[in-house]
């Protein structure tokens, strides 16, 4: 969506993973204060996001949203001012029908939708200083094209507040039953490709409530076409420092998340989080491929249901290179640099985990532990005629 925000994908934290409808304003400004403590901010997590329950269940007499007067008592705008004076950006939850989300899932009733006040709520968000709004579908009914009208319209009530707001929807699954999904990038800056994650490798489903990090990639990867600046595939926030998924498996998770250009939205516990997811988290190597301003999701060029490897175009004509292993135990994967688009013969590899650098003639290659990811930034050589990354990942998604 050409909206003047999210050139490239947004990062930020949102409450839902982890709290649920568990949370409070105390809860989110702790959690605001960790994220500039801990050196998040810094590597670029910006975007706090309110998710789900926030609400008080009724408009005011006036038709206008409120908050919970018991855990958001200083109100929403008192919440932005707090985010923004700690150089933070606001995100809150909304949907686009009658009732939220929260009524399937617990003992929350579920607050008023934006359905028929969408302008109202728009100008409510603008005036509290929303920078940020998750619009979620979340009904089982809907035709598609009942979903692009709702959605429209919010992005036209947002656009007319004037104020700049990444527009973030997840409209409901049924794409992934009937086919490759719409391309939302008219719509929105950033669509969820699938159902909710969970802590999980592979839950064994490509289509179904939840989805493990294994199989959101298997759907994600072949939308690679529709990344753009400005618009973007989401998996869904992530699950790194969350639940059981082993190092090697929340490494693969967020190397992956990276070179899909996908949304880094952290779900977990900042403030007491192990210096191990940290350190995944604030990686700089990866978070500089996902930020790259050419907006390219990662095209995967090799899948032979073991090794499987994909390829990021970079803005300074570097490439990154993930080398995928989604068996179950180590192997050996390998592309060269022409497959990646290069000519020459003398390219350097940088190791995004260890950060360390190598050289090579052209073969590209590491020993990859089960359900691990090895991430390369190639660059010397210069770019091969006629090959272009877009277009492959084109065809891919019209297969
Ligand atoms: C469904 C979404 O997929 C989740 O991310 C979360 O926003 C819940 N709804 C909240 O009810």
């Amino acid at each position: 969506l050409d909206n003047g925000v999210s050139r490239t994908p947004p990062m930020g934290w949102n409450t839902w993973n982890t709290f649920g409808c568990n949370i409070n304003e105390s809860l989110i400004r702790q959690m605001a204060d960790s994220i500039v403590s801990s050196g998040m901010a810094d590597a670029g997590y910006k975007y706090v996001v309110v998710d789900d329950c926030w609400f008080n269940p009724n408009r005011d007499s006036a038709g206008n949203l409120q908050s919970d007067p018991s855990r958001f008592p200083s109100g929403m705008k008192a919440l932005g001012d707090y985010l923004h004076s700690k150089g933070l950006k606001f995100g809150i939850y909304q949907v686009p029908v009658d009732k939220t989300c929260a009524q399937y899932f617990s003992s929350y009733p579920g607050a008023t939708g934006s359905q028929g006040h969408e302008y109202q709520d728009a100008q409510q968000f603008a005036a509290w200083g929303v920078d940020y709004l998750k619009y979620d579908w979340c009904s089982p009914n809907g035709s598609i094209d009942d979903q692009v009208t709702a959605f429209a319209k919010m992005r036209d009530a947002l656009a007319s507040t004037g104020r700049p707001i990444v527009y973030s929807i997840n409209p409901n699954s049924i794409h992934e039953k009937t086919g490759p999904m719409r391309n939302w990038g008219d719509v929105a800056n950033i669509w969820r490709t699938t159902e909710d994650i969970t802590s999980s490798w592979d839950t064994g489903q490509t289509n179904g409530y939840p989805m493990g990090v294994k199989n959101i990639v298997d759907v994600t990867a072949r939308l690679a076409a529709y990344a753009a600046p400005g618009s973007f595939n989401d998996p869904d926030m992530m699950e790194v420092g969350i639940g059981s998924m082993s190092d090697t498996e929340m490494r693969s998770h967020f190397a992956l998340w990276a070179i899909m250009a996908s949304p880094l939205i952290a779900g977990n516990d900042i403030r007491n989080m192990s210096w191990a997811t940290r350190t995944i988290l604030t990686n700089s190597n990866l978070i500089a491929i996902n930020q790259d301003t050419l907006g390219l999701q990662g095209v995967e060029i090799q899948n032979d249901g073991t090794r499987r490897v994909m390829v990021k175009k970079l803005a300074n004509g570097d490439v990154a290179v993930a080398l995928f292993n989604q068996g179950n135990s180590a192997t050996t994967i390998t592309t060269t640099a022409a497959a990646i688009g290069k000519s020459g013969s003398d390219f350097n590899l940088l190791d995004a985990w260890s950060g360390t650098t190598s050289s090579t003639s052209g073969v590209i290659s590491a020993n990859v532990p089960a359900h691990g990811t090895v991430v390369y930034r190639v660059s010397g050589g210069s770019a091969l005629a006629g090959t272009s990354l877009v277009s492959a990942s084109a065809s891919r998604c019209l297969d």
